[in-house]
């Protein structure tokens, strides 16, 4: 079997792949182009994600794509040590055990701990966007996740151009096709992202004024020993979770709102019916996951769905396929706003290494869709607009998503009329 993430129908149109895939009784496969074998397929998919014995996390951020020697040489720099998702136990169990102690991972902490700050920063971007009759509604969906992760770490929201920018290419060098020229670059700013967590977390540690937010209370509950977290450990976890936190949420905004917009009725109904908003968002994390391939290496030779697969392989787990799975889900192509076992979807992973933040990001999608919805009810899709993704064989992210005001709720409209 053969995929290209990189290739503009891929791009497009994941999905088209992942029926053939599933369609062909292949869902266990190796392409010799990638370099790497494919998973599809729902239940060999969870299982790979929550099997941490057989298939390691180590290479997780580790590019897919050969890179040169000077971006190698320059990379080397970024020495951050394993923890989280890039960890195996017993690493991966003590850090992950530490973040989940003061990260608030359920639905009722998270509203309490950044309801209201989310509610905030969601009001004053779409103040923004009210003032405009034509917009990209991916600049919101990039900068809500972006500022609140920056909050929740208590980093300055002044560094989010340059935080931004440094994911972007980090991304791009992990899971993109970059030119040699390119890969250059975005090793460089990989390296200045991690120099700039290590920074934020040094300047900290050692001036004993731990500050607010997540690098605060990691940094209080190490309590200046090593042996709770090294310093290096902080920065790491901070790095983790800038790159998480924000890449994937604002591709699930973007999804989210992209199926909304499709159908007024839809985002009508997201105004005001709470148990349609949240349906919605399952559905758009199952139909449309933004983390749509993972990676994983086998530790050992392993037989999975009938096929052996070599110990040392590199596995692009296919989320997206498995969540369009028919054995799993009715007319899994189509976007059912009401589907009720949506839920079942793998978008935020399974197992042990399964997403801390989740209820973050579903907390951000609900608050953004709702105030948009309430505020911007004559909000369309620009006419005309094809639909496109950055080529990635892991983030599923839109390039862009023009939208509109009808006439009568444009400020300049209205002003005239
Ligand atoms: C819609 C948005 C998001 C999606 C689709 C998503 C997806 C995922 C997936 C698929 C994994 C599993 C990785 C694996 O098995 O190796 C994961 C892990 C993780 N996610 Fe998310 N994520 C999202 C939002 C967030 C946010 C907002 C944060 C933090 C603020 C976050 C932090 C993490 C961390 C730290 C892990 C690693 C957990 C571990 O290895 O134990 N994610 N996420």
């Amino acid at each position: 079997m053969r995929l290209d993430p990189f290739s503009e129908p891929y791009s497009r149109d994941p999905a088209a792949t992942w029926r053939r895939m599933l369609a062909t009784s292949a869902p266990v496969s190796y392409d010799p182009k990638l370099g790497m074998w494919l998973i599809a397929g729902h239940d060999n998919v969870r299982d790979v994600l929550s099997d941490t014995i057989q298939f390691s996390n180590a290479m997780t951020l580790v590019p897919i794509t050969q890179v040169s020697a000077l971006a190698g040489a320059i990379l080397a720099a970024l020495d951050a040590p394993a923890v989280a998702v890039t960890a195996d136990p017993p690493q991966h169990l003590r850090t992950r055990a530490i973040l989940r102690a003061l990260f608030p991972t359920t639905t009722l902490r998270a509203q309490q701990q950044w309801g209201a700050l989310i509610q905030v920063r969601v009001d004053h971007l779409v103040t923004d966007l009210e003032q405009q009759s034509t917009a990209d509604l991916m600049v919101f969906a990039v900068h809500l996740p972006l500022y609140v992760i920056l909050d929740v770490l208590g980093l300055p929201l002044t560094d989010a151009a340059v935080v931004r920018a440094w994911t972007d290419d980090f991304a791009q060098l992990l899971w993109g096709n970059p030119t040699p020229q390119a890969q250059i670059a975005y090793a460089h700013s990989s390296v200045a992202l991690w120099r700039y967590c290590v920074d934020a977390v040094t300047a900290r540690a050692d001036s004993g004024d731990y500050g607010s937010g997540l690098i605060g209370d990691l940094l209080r509950y190490r309590h200046n020993h090593d042996a709770n977290l090294t310093v290096a450990e902080i920065a790491a976890l901070a790095l983790n979770l800038v790159g998480a936190g924000w890449e994937t949420t604002a591709g699930a905004l973007g999804h989210a709102l992209d199926h909304a917009l499709t159908e007024p009725e839809r985002w009508a109904r997201l105004a005001d019916d709470e148990h349609s908003l949240s349906l919605h968002i399952e559905e758009a994390l199952r139909h449309s996951p933004a983390i749509d391939g993972w990676l994983r290496h086998t530790t050992t030779d392993v037989t999975l769905d009938g096929v052996t697969i070599p110990a040392g392989s590199r596995c692009l787990v296919l989320i997206g396929a498995a969540n369009h799975d028919p054995a799993v889900y009715d007319e899994p192509y189509a976007f059912d706003p009401l589907r009720v076992r949506a839920g079942q979807h793998l978008a935020f992973g399974a197992g042990p290494h399964y997403c801390i933040g989740a209820a973050l990001a579903r907390l951000e999608l609900t608050t953004a869709l709702r105030t948009l919805a309430r505020r911007l009810p004559d909000l369309t899709l620009a006419a005309g607009y094809q639909r496109q993704f950055t080529p990635s064989a892991a983030l599923r992210q839109h390039t862009a998503l023009p939208v509109q005001q009808r006439p009568a709720r444009c400020p300049v409209a209205r002003y005239s009329s």
